[in-house]
């Protein structure tokens, strides 16, 4: 196993060398653009991590890893759109710096080219790789649709919430994970097991993505703060909110939900009071560890070296307690 800096390295080598570079530019430039504005590459680092400890060399996973970051990345740039987001990795987002046509359509390209990155496999590992991602993918587009409807709805569930997020954020976690088990070709049962790891996780990390979204630091966060109050994104902190207020407080909770003020730094610091004194913060903090603690016990009944363990372990925790 290699350090996380040495994966990450390689992995920014690969990406520098397999940019897109053509015309017309109005399509590749914001490609180009997304993706050199970095991010914790958390992905394709567990693309990567996940070949060697299945026993292949992580060299052999980089055009899988390529294929998940230039998805994810694909999958910002039209969730900001959706979003209206103004801020990503913090500089401007795609439609905002050019225009909405070119932030659907260099969009639309990525997705394309995220598959072509698996051609370069043989015809088996091709399959399984394609299969995983077709499926995964469609998953994160009914993820994105139920977030997109749950803002209009007053009565989003937890359950229905917690489904949400799993496809949205944590099965694309999961498919990183196992297409380094496919590269691999390790048993059925580990590639499994590291599926759950990664989606299990990757609940954890929506859910950590919208405690920072409310209470992230302005300054580091690299996105816009209370981008989710403006939209009235029915989160965690704000299901449990509703399920812990006073009659009062719910009240005045489901009115600041109602409205879109031009100038919304009023509803955001009303909102992020009424998360803090219901207890939706803690509840946050706990569903977090609950969702970590569940993704290590997949991690225990893996069968891989102890050191392979170890490395899972603290990036999870690393995970849980990150700020960007
Ligand atoms: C942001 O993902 C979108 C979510 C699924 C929460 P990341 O937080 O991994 O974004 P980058 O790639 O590091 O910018
Ligand atoms: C994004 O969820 C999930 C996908 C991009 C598929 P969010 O909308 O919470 O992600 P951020 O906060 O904009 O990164
Ligand atoms: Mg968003
Ligand atoms: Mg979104
Ligand atoms: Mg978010």
């Amino acid at each position: 196993m290699q350090s996380l800096a040495v994966y990450q390295a390689n992995f920014q080598a690969y990406l520098e060398q397999h940019q897109p570079q053509k015309e017309p530019k109005n399509l590749y430039e914001p490609i180009e653009y997304i993706l050199s504005l970095g991010g914790k590459r958390i992905r394709p680092i567990l693309t990567l991590m996940s070949a060697e400890i299945f026993g292949k060399h992580s060299q052999e996973a980089l055009p899988a890893a390529m294929a998940v970051e230039v998805f994810h990345n694909f999958s910002l740039v039209h969730d900001d759109i959706m979003d209206d987001a103004p801020l990503r990795r913090g500089n401007e987002t795609v439609h905002e710096k050019w225009n909405l046509n070119t932030g659907i359509l260099s969009g639309d390209a990525m997705l394309i080219l995220a598959y072509q990155y698996f051609e370069q496999y043989p015809p088996e590992i091709f399959k399984e790789l394609a299969q995983l991602f077709s499926k995964t993918a469609l998953e994160v587009c009914e993820g994105q649709q139920c977030d997109i409807d749950f803002e209009t709805r007053d009565d989003v569930t937890l359950p229905e919430y917690l489904k949400m997020i799993e496809f949205k954020t944590a099965v694309l976690v999961g498919a990183a994970l196992q297409m380094g088990a496919i590269i691999a070709q390790t048993s059925t049962e580990n590639a499994r097991l590291i599926y759950d790891f990664g989606r299990n996780l990757g609940i954890a990390f929506q859910l950590q993505d919208d405690y920072l979204d409310a209470f992230g630091n302005p300054e580091t966060f690299g996105k816009q703060v209370g981008g989710d109050i403006i939209e009235n994104k029915k989160t965690y902190l704000y299901l449990k909110a509703v399920e812990f207020a006073s009659a009062d407080m719910r009240e005045q909770l489901d009115q600041l939900y109602s409205i879109k003020p031009n100038d919304p730094t009023d509803k955001i610091e009303s909102v992020k009071q009424i998360f803090e004194q219901t207890g939706a913060v803690n509840a946050t903090r706990t569903a977090i560890q609950d969702y970590t603690s569940r993704a290590f016990q997949s991690l225990e009944q893996l069968q891989i070296s102890s050191e392979a363990k170890q490395m899972l372990h603290a990036f999870g925790l690393n995970l849980m307690g990150r700020s960007v």
